[in-house]
C-alpha cells in the first residue's frame, strides 16, 4: 500500500525566524499523526534550522530545487550533499515556476531526479500543462512526455514521487476538479506501469498540487490514485497547512 504525503511548498517566503515558528506550530499541531509523511520545503536559508526544529519528530524535510554536479564552478548553485547536510530527505524538482521562469526542460530535470537518487534524496518530480495547453486538448502529451522525459533511464522509480501540478492551478484558487486531476493520475499511472510494471507503479506515491486548500482536499484524496498534495500559499498558515494533514490522515 502506498502512504500519503503532504508536502508544503513554501516557495520565496519566509525568513530563517518566521520558518522557524512555521514548522514549531506544524510539528506541535500534527504530533499525533504518525501514517503517512508530513514534508516541508522552505527556503534555502531556512533548511538547517528548519531541519534542527523537527528533528526527531514525523515531519521531513526538502529542498525546493538542487543542482546535478556534486560539485564544482557553479556559481549560486546547490549540490544534493550541501541538502543531506541539512537534513534533507526530499527534493522538489521540476516545478513549473523553474520550468517557466529559470528555463528548466524534461532533460535538466532528468538529470536531477538520477542524481536525487544515487545520493539518497526523494526526488518530488512536478509536471503539468498550461491552460492553453489543456484548451489545445494536449495535456496527456505534455504531462506524458514530461513524465517520460523525467524518468529517462531511472533505476529505483519506486522511491521517486510524482506531483501533478497543473499549471493553471497554481496560485490561482482555480483548483482541478477531483474527476479532472484523477483522470491525468491515473494516466500518469498507467504510464508508469507500461514502463515499470505495474507492481511498481502501483506503489508510486502521485500527489496533486494547485490551489489546495483544506476546505477541496477531501473531494480530491477520495480518488484512487490521488495519494497526497503538494500545497503551496495553503501551507504558509499553520492552521491551513494542519487542517490539511488532517483531511488527508484521516482518509487515506
Ligand atoms: P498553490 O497551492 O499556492 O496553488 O501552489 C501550488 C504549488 O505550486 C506547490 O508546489
Amino acid at each position: 500500500m502506498r502512504k500519503w504525503i503532504v508536502a508544503g511548498n513554501w516557495k520565496m517566503h519566509n525568513t530563517i525566524a518566521e520558518s522557524i515558528a512555521l514548522a514549531k506550530a506544524i510539528k506541535e499541531g500534527s504530533a499525533g499523526i504518525q501514517s503517512g509523511a508530513i514534508v516541508l520545503a522552505p527556503p534555502f536559508t531556512a533548511l538547517f534550522s528548519v531541519g534542527e526544529t523537527i528533528k526527531g519528530s514525523n515531519l521531513s524535510l526538502a529542498a525546493q530545487n538542487m543542482h546535478y554536479e556534486d560539485k564544482g564552478a557553479f556559481t549560486g548553485e546547490i549540490a544534493p550533499s550541501m541538502l543531506k547536510d541539512t537534513g534533507c530527505a526530499y527534493v522538489i524538482l521540476g516545478h513549473s515556476e523553474r520550468r517557466k521562469y529559470f528555463h528548466e526542460r524534461d532533460n535538466d530535470v532528468n538529470l536531477k531526479v538520477k542524481k536525487a537518487l544515487t545520493s539518497g534524496l526523494i526526488p518530488i518530480m512536478c509536471v503539468g500543462e498550461t491552460d492553453e495547453e489543456r484548451e489545445k486538448g494536449v495535456t496527456q502529451d505534455v504531462v506524458g512526455r514530461q513524465v517520460q522525459q523525467g524518468l529517462n533511464g531511472v533505476e529505483k522509480i519506486e522511491n521517486v514521487v510524482i506531483a501533478y501540478e497543473p499549471v493553471w492551478a497554481i496560485g490561482t484558487g482555480k483548483v482541478a476538479t477531483s474527476a479532472q486531476a484523477q483522470e491525468v493520475h491515473a494516466f500518469i499511472r498507467g504510464l508508469l506501469k507500461n514502463t515499470f510494471g505495474g507492481k511498481k507503479a502501483d506503489d508510486i506515491c502521485i500527489l496533486y498540487g494547485g490551489s489546495v486548500t483544506k476546505d477541496n482536499v477531501g473531494d480530491l484524496i477520495a480518488m484512487n490514485d490521488i495519494d497526497g498534495a503538494l500545497v503551496g500559499g495553503a501551507s504558509l498558515k499553520a492552521d491551513g497547512f494542519l487542517g490539511i494533514i488532517k483531511e488527508i490522515s484521516g482518509r487515506k
